[in-house]
């Protein structure tokens, strides 16, 4: 297995139809979702040569803490799909390869238990769903902060699902015993949506100003693509933003990352870091985000299909290959260290 792609394949095999759909489709026409890949791909490197590239350096500073790549696991849920240790076995993965983790507020596994399995050389992330209930949201982001987060991302991108087309027409479903522990056994609200109803849940930035209040966590906000609401998120306290369209699940036709990238990056002009996914498939992928002014990437479906392949070690081989091939992209641009990419290496 050479590359993601022949990962991806092999992973359609062991996943079964359903829930291979479920990781792999996009809402609606899943324009945004191809867009998000081939946008990336259409970006042409321009390389320098006779640069000392004899050594190269891929490590980056992230909310105080030092990563040997610019790289971390996307929160994605339900990992118990792809694997019966779930997010135990992607946080192994994680931990072997090198590389932090963002667990997803729908995971399968309690926060403590990730943690553990994670260890402390990597940093662990929570993502939150804000709930409507307060008390419960505030309960969520405690429990995080004593599980061992070191940071909240805050997704904002959602207020509805997404419609799933591709995943609803082969009737996917949950599979029973499939738990949220992270929800502490409390009811989760979510939005509805069916063909009588579309009632999208209720978050906005007076809630980010009153979560800031309940926690020492830095915050980051996820699924931000207009710089006025990169702005905004600074403005409301926003340790940093991720420039992501949740690899294209939620609104069709909305432009790749990677275009909206730039101009938010400018907004933020360096007050804080800008976190970039969706469509990494290359680590080639990740230096354009990261000469597009992104800190680090995170990636998603890429590890998900490595967890159903071959558990931690699927995972980990995935990371190996990002980690090979963002290197081999380095040197063949003449780009020593990560930190010094920008918009020369693009042509
Ligand atoms: C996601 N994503 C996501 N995001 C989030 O904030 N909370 C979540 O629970 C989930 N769950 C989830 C499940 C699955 C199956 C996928 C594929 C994605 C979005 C995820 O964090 C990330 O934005 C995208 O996966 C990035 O795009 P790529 O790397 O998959 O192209
Ligand atoms: C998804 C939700 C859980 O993308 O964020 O499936």
């Amino acid at each position: 297995m050479l590359n993601l792609a022949n990962i991806e394949s092999a992973a359609r095999d062991v996943l079964g139809q359903s829930s291979y759909d479920y990781y792999a489709s996009g809402a609606a026409d899943e324009l945004t979702l191809r867009w998000n890949v081939e946008r990336l791909q259409e970006l042409r490197l321009r390389p320098r040569v006779l640069r000392d590239v004899s050594t190269l350096d891929t490590s980056v500073e992230l909310l105080g803490r030092r990563h040997a790549l610019p790289l971390l696991l996307a929160p994605t849920a339900n990992h118990r799909l792809a694997h019966p240790l779930a997010e135990i076995a992607t946080a192994r993965g994680a931990s072997l390869s090198g590389v932090g983790m963002v667990l997803s507020n729908g995971s399968n596994t309690a926060i403590r238990e990730v943690a553990v399995a994670l260890g402390s050389a990597q940093a662990l992330w929570f993502q939150l769903y804000v709930q409507p209930d307060r008390a419960l949201t505030r309960d969520i982001i405690w429990h995080a902060e004593a599980g061992g987060a070191e940071a909240l991302v805050i997704t904002v991108d959602s207020p509805v699902d997404g419609s799933r087309n591709r995943q609803a027409r082969s009737g996917w479903r949950l599979p029973e015993g499939t738990g949220h522990p992270n929800y502490l056994g409390r009811k989760q609200r979510r939005s509805v949506v069916n063909l009588e109803e579309v009632r999208p849940l209720k978050c906005t930035w007076e809630d980010l100003e009153w979560m800031k209040g309940t926690t020492r966590l830095p915050m980051l906000l996820k699924g931000i693509l207009n710089p006025d609401d990169a702005e905004l998120a600074l403005r409301h306290g926003a340790d940093g933003v991720i420039v992501s369209n949740h690899g294209g699940r939620v609104l069709d036709t909305v432009p790749a990352a990677i275009d909206a990238l730039p101009a938010v990056v400018e907004r933020v002009a360096g007050r804080a870091p800008v976190i970039f996914d969706s469509g990494i498939r290359r680590g080639s992928d990740v230096l354009k985000a990261l000469a597009c002014g992104a800190r680090a990437a995170l990636v998603g479906r890429p590890y998900l299909y490595g967890l159903a392949v071959g558990g931690a070690e699927g995972v980990e081989h995935v990371i190996r290959i990002l980690r090979q091939e963002l290197r081999l992209a380095m040197a063949l641009t003449g780009c020593r260290a990560v930190g010094d990419l920008d918009r020369s290496f693009l042509w």
